[in-house]
């Protein structure tokens, strides 16, 4: 390592921080640079690979998790931003071996097929019924056109956003 390189990793060293990430019921503290992702937090840091990482800029909605029920990108927040919050990820649904009701209600519809989208499609469901936003499949569909599924499972979604919804499955 050159004496230069040596100095800019003693900078961005200094630069990191304490962050404390409460994280599907767990309090995590990680040493952070400010600039980190809360997406590549959870997965790289933390080992929660089932958010994933499709376009890391805000267009695919593969890396959706909730921030104290609320849906959002983890690529575009930064992880120091959500120290406090209560976040939500795919790991943190099922009750053991009990699926979430929307994660049943994808199943029984088969509204998942390669999967890669799903985790964020189903956190983004959870959260569009939370907010009330799944009154008709026309709604259903605008609340979820920020995630992309290149596999066509669109219909299949919608209707198992319906069947959760109808079951309650507003959390
Ligand atoms: S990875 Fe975040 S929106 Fe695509
Ligand atoms: S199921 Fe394949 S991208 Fe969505």
């Amino acid at each position: 390592m050159s004496v230069g390189q040596t100095a800019t990793s003693a900078a961005e060293a200094a630069r990191e921080l304490d962050v404390v990430l409460h994280v599907n019921g767990d309090a995590h503290t990680l040493r952070l640079d400010p600039r980190v992702s809360l997406l590549d937090a959870l997965r790289e840091r933390l080992g929660l690979t089932g958010t994933k990482k499709g376009c890391d800029h805000g267009q695919c909605g593969a890396c959706t998790v909730l921030v104290d029920d609320r849906r959002v990108h983890a690529c575009l927040t930064l992880a120091v931003m959500v120290q406090g919050a209560k976040v939500t990820t795919i790991e943190g649904l099922a009750r053991g071996e009990e699926l979430h009701p929307m994660q049943a209600a994808f199943v029984t519809c088969d509204g998942l097929q390669c999967g890669y989208c799903t985790p964020g499609q189903i956190l983004s469901a959870i959260g569009l019924v939370h907010e009330g936003h799944a009154k008709t499949d026309d709604e259903v569909r605008e609340e979820m056109s920020g995630n992309i599924c290149r596999c066509g499972a669109y219909s299949n979604i919608v209707s198992a956003v319906q069947l959760a919804r109808r079951k309650g499955a507003a959390s």
